[in-house]
């Protein structure tokens, strides 16, 4: 009885996060149906995708043997960067602009205390980058500073 009603609240769960995506895309589409820009940027529509370059992975082909492994957190990140690529074609004649995001190292449960930056300092550079991206981004894969890091 327990497991079935566990069961029923993952779907639950499940339907909530597929409509989000949902309400989330359609959004997008009206953004970018009603903008008159002709250019993509976040201003006109976009999505973001919140990766990080240890999905990369040529970062983690030529990382040195003291590179972490967290195997499933590299490869969901990775999984992350080929939707990035396929839904930025899908929506490349709808003009919205679709990139992945790698918001630097920084000081979160996740980050941990090692890490250098202040989420503050991350979110500033993060708004920063996605209020001036353009076509050029599109696809791609960017740190905060604007590089371009290879897939
Ligand atoms: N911190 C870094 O150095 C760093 C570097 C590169 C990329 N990123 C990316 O930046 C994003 C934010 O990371 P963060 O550092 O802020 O991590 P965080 O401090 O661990 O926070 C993660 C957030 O995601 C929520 N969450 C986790 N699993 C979830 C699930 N299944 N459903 C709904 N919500 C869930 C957590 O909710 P609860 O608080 O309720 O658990 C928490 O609010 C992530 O995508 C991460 O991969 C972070």
């Amino acid at each position: 009885m327990l497991q079935f009603m566990t069961d029923q609240i993952v779907e639950a769960s499940e339907f909530r996060q597929e409509q989000k995506c949902n309400i989330t895309l359609m959004s997008t589409h009206l953004a970018a149906a009603q903008s008159t820009s002709k250019q993509m940027s976040c201003s006109k529509a976009s999505i973001v995708m919140m990766s990080s370059r240890v999905g990369s992975q040529n970062v983690a082909f030529n990382d040195g043997p003291e590179a972490s492994l967290s195997l499933h957190y590299k490869c969901s990140k990775s999984a992350l960067n080929m939707a990035t690529i396929m839904i930025s074609r899908e929506l490349k004649d709808n003009g919205i602009l679709v990139f992945a995001l790698h918001p630097g190292w920084v000081k979160t449960k996740m980050g941990t205390d090692r890490a250098p930056l202040q989420p503050s300092d991350s979110i500033k550079s993060c708004l920063e980058l996605i209020s001036a991206a353009g076509e050029d981004i599109h696809g791609r894969l960017v740190t905060i500073d604007g590089e371009v890091l290879p897939y």
